[in-house]
């Protein structure tokens, strides 16, 4: 089967529910996205929303996001996954790849992510990439927390 990796342009049914369909794969926490957030995500300039097709059928997903700081223009790569089923067919390269492609043309410094160690696939797969461990403390505020 082949792969294509396509930038989310617009939203439709079949998007939204395709991402629907993955987002559990990745975070059981996270709620379903509704039409509007996906809408807001494609609108936004810092976002690319990208989608892996197999038989035109969506099997993956990831986020790059791009910002201007004063060390630089950088970047983030968030929310990859891969559905279960199309695992292992190089579906989590093919969008790693078109994101790192797109983070060059948008003029990108560096690319963080994420990941954490018990996650053995996606941490071999950025390894493979070229990606390499950083010596950081990573936090997180949580805003609900102060309510
Ligand atoms: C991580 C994930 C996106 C990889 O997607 P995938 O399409 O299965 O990966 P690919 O087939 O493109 O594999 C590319 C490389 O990743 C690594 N990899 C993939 N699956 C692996 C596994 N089960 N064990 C070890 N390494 C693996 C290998 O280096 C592989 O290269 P190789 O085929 O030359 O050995 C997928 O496993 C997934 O969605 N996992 C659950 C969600 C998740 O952990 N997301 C990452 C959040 S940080």
């Amino acid at each position: 089967m082949s792969v294509t990796v396509e930038m989310a342009h617009h939203v439709t049914d079949e998007l939204v529910a395709g991402l629907n369909h993955l987002l559990p794969q990745l975070s059981s926490s996270a709620p379903p996205l509704t039409t509007d957030q996906v809408a807001k995500l494609i609108d936004s300039s810092a976002a690319a929303l990208f989608v892996a097709r197999e038989d035109q059928r969506i099997v993956g997903t990831l986020t790059l996001v791009v910002f201007a700081i004063p060390s630089g223009v950088r970047a983030w790569i968030e929310d990859v996954v891969v559905d279960g089923a199309a695992r292992g067919r190089g579906v989590g390269e093919a969008l790693m790849r078109a994101a790192i492609d797109e983070a060059k043309g948008r003029g990108v410094r560096s690319i963080d992510l994420t990941s954490r160690p018990s996650r053995a696939a996606a941490n071999a797969l950025y390894l493979k990439l070229g990606f390499e461990a950083r010596e950081t403390n990573v936090y997180r505020f949580f805003i609900e927390n102060e309510m």
